[in-house]
């Protein structure tokens, strides 16, 4: 089972990356095989509507394939003016409901601010369901980022940790009851 990460954030030094890779790694003790693909890291042009999308560049195409591939996703944005990241939604907009339909994907959200990330997660999963895929019901988010994790990039918030390895489970369990 192949399970493709997305974090949304153009930040190297992400928050949003940290707590994805809490869901992943959770995935990965459940047997998947994982891989993250963090949008700082993949420099992915503007989305121009062309009439051709093979003459896209290269890095398109793989990011595409991976999608396409995966059995299922974990998408993660930071809150940024009380929806998703304009870079997330860049991505997604080359993506085709073909490659999604049917899978199951964990949807995250991580605000700055003390109300967490409700409106990024709830359009995760208005868009994940245009996408014909199956958003997880639970979809926790982070408040209070910039001091949310330990050292170890763990959450300070026990209880909100679990959750997040809990999603990576449940995530691990809806893909192979979909299979
Ligand atoms: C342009 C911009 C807009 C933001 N808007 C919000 C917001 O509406 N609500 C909020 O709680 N935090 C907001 N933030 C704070 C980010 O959600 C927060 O710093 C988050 O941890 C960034 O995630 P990252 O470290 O993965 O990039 C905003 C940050 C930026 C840069």
């Amino acid at each position: 089972m192949k399970i493709v990460g997305i974090a949304g954030s153009m930040n190297v030094e992400s928050s949003t990356k940290k707590v994805m890779q809490i869901v992943l790694d959770s995935a990965k003790m459940e047997g998947a095989e994982v891989e993250l693909i963090h949008l700082a890291e993949w420099p992915l042009p503007l989305y121009d509507a062309r009439n051709d999308a093979s003459t896209y560049p290269e890095i398109v195409h793989q990011f595409v394939k991976k999608v396409a591939e995966a059995d299922a996703l974990v998408v993660g944005s930071p809150e940024y003016h009380g929806t998703i990241t304009g870079a997330l939604k860049n991505s997604f907009d080359f993506l085709e409901g073909r490659f999604l339909q049917g899978k199951p994907v964990a949807i995250i959200g991580v605000a700055g601010g003390s109300m967490g990330a409700t409106n990024t997660v709830n359009t995760l999963q208005l868009i994940f369901r245009n996408l014909h895929a199956y958003p997880l019901p639970g979809s926790p988010s982070v408040s209070n980022s910039y001091k949310a994790f330990t050292e170890d990039n763990t959450l300070q918030d026990e209880r909100l940790q679990e959750r997040f390895v809990n999603l990576g489970k449940e995530l691990v369990w809806m893909t192979k009851k979909l299979k």
